[in-house]
């Protein structure tokens, strides 16, 4: 990937690299990440306001956005409804000295759609979320031993990233997605001192049911808590998350992104048996339960409950699935399209040409997620399918031509 600190960027990536370091706190929306070896000074990197699909950039230009907030937002930007749900409770004062009414409300909509929700805890990112769930399940087993598969945000405990002791990682052993042998031997090894399993259901495609319910199995045997992290698979793959779609049930479940299309919510679920642990612990958060969050959250399970959005979000993404496929497919770049509808990937045989090729549909007029997932939403519209569809194919036409992808792009 291109250091965006070697290369000229457009005026707004400079000044933000001059007092953000890496140029935004998001990582995943860093230049370089969006563009990698194909990052240029005319690239768009900054948006004015987003709406529906559609991303107004800092130059007045439109994008059809496939990336959907790394997957925050599954009804659309700036949703009206939404909007003015979050508008009112901005307006009645979002936070003060109690818990508001809405915390109720919601979590009580969380257990009935969510499997395994009994009880709920609010929090604002899916880093805590996660972090809250391990913790939940050190205290109610009394165990520290922590085997994981997946990403599960920034936190000290999930990550191996610079600046993070040796020591926080002693007690996380990390498994392969989907391998049932390796999720037996970690099991063994951690025998009495495994607290939890804490997986991702969802990698690529979704988890063989084999592989869930060896975890599920396993944690009951040994007594410890299966964790299910649904920060994207729930309000996307089903409302309740691939545990509603595959019947098993874990322990704990952490939810985020779709729950408040694009609001800062993130929730730890579960049965009362381990969620009651959080009265032993110490899990908190000042604006854990501010009302705007919250009230976003109130209309998405409102649409859900009105509405089939994930049945919708599957057709719209096979369609955009099969848009993009149609325009590659006569030009042989390589580049593939994997993954379930609701949130799939791009792969190519060589890096440089998808970096080429999501640097020419930004210039066209479409930001495709590189090196992550593409997430439907219920804003893509015909018309927006269809431009993409047409982005694609001239974009790619561009690159079937171009015989070498320059050392500038790489
Ligand atoms: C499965 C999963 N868990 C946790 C996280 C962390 O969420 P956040 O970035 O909101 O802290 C993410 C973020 O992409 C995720 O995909």
């Amino acid at each position: 990937m291109s250091d965006s600190a070697s290369v000229s960027l457009n005026p707004w990536a400079d000044r933000a690299q001059r007092v953000i370091p890496g140029g935004t706190s998001t990582g995943s929306k860093r230049p370089g990440v969006l563009y990698g070896s194909a990052l240029a000074s005319d690239l768009p990197t900054h948006a004015r306001r987003a709406y529906g699909c559609r991303v107004e950039t800092a130059d007045g230009h439109e994008l059809i956005d496939l990336s959907m907030a790394l997957g925050a937002v599954a009804l659309g930007y700036a949703d009206a409804e939404v909007t003015a749900a979050v508008a009112e409770a901005a307006s009645l004062g979002p936070v003060c000295g109690l818990p508001p009414l809405l915390e109720i409300d919601v979590a009580e909509r969380l257990t009935r759609v969510i499997p395994c929700a009994e009880q709920v805890r609010f929090l604002k990112s899916g880093a805590e979320a996660t972090a809250a769930a391990v913790r939940l399940a050190r205290a109610h087993t009394g165990r520290d031993h922590v085997i994981a598969s997946g990403y599960f945000g920034w936190h000290d405990w999930s990550s191996t990233a610079l600046g993070i002791p040796a020591g926080a990682q002693a007690d996380v052993t990390t498994v392969p997605f989907d391998d049932v042998t390796a999720l037996h031997e970690a099991v063994a090894n951690a025998s009495a001192t495994l607290a939890a399993i804490i997986v991702e259901p969802l990698v690529h495609h979704i988890a063989s049911a084999e592989w869930l319910t060896t975890a599920r199995d396993l944690c009951n045997q040994h007594g410890a808590v299966l964790i299910f992290d649904e920060v994207k698979t729930a309000f996307r793959v089903r409302t309740g998350g691939v545990q509603q779609q595959l019947g098993i049930t874990p322990d704990l479940t952490t939810i985020g992104k779709a729950v408040a299309n694009g609001y800062a919510l993130a929730a730890v679920v579960g049965c009362e048996r381990v969620m009651s642990s959080a009265s032993r612990t110490w899990i908190s958060s000042t604006l854990a339960a501010e009302t705007t969050a919250l009230a976003a959250a109130r209309v998405v399970l409102e649409r859900h409950a009105q509405r089939d959005v994930c049945g919708a979000l599957d057709r719209i993404g096979a369609q955009l699935q099969q848009a993009v496929r149609r325009a590659l497919e006569p030009h042989a770049l390589g580049i593939g399209v994997h993954g379930p509808s609701v949130m799939w990937r791009l792969t190519a045989e060589q890096e440089p040409v998808l970096d080429a090729l999501v640097a020419e549909c930004a210039r066209r007029g479409l930001l495709l997620k590189r090196g992550a997932y593409q997430f439907a939403a219920l804003a893509h519209d015909d018309a927006a399918i269809a431009a993409v569809q047409s982005i694609v194919s001239d974009a790619a036409a561009l690159l079937r031509d171009r015989t070498t992808f320059s050392p500038a792009e790489t």
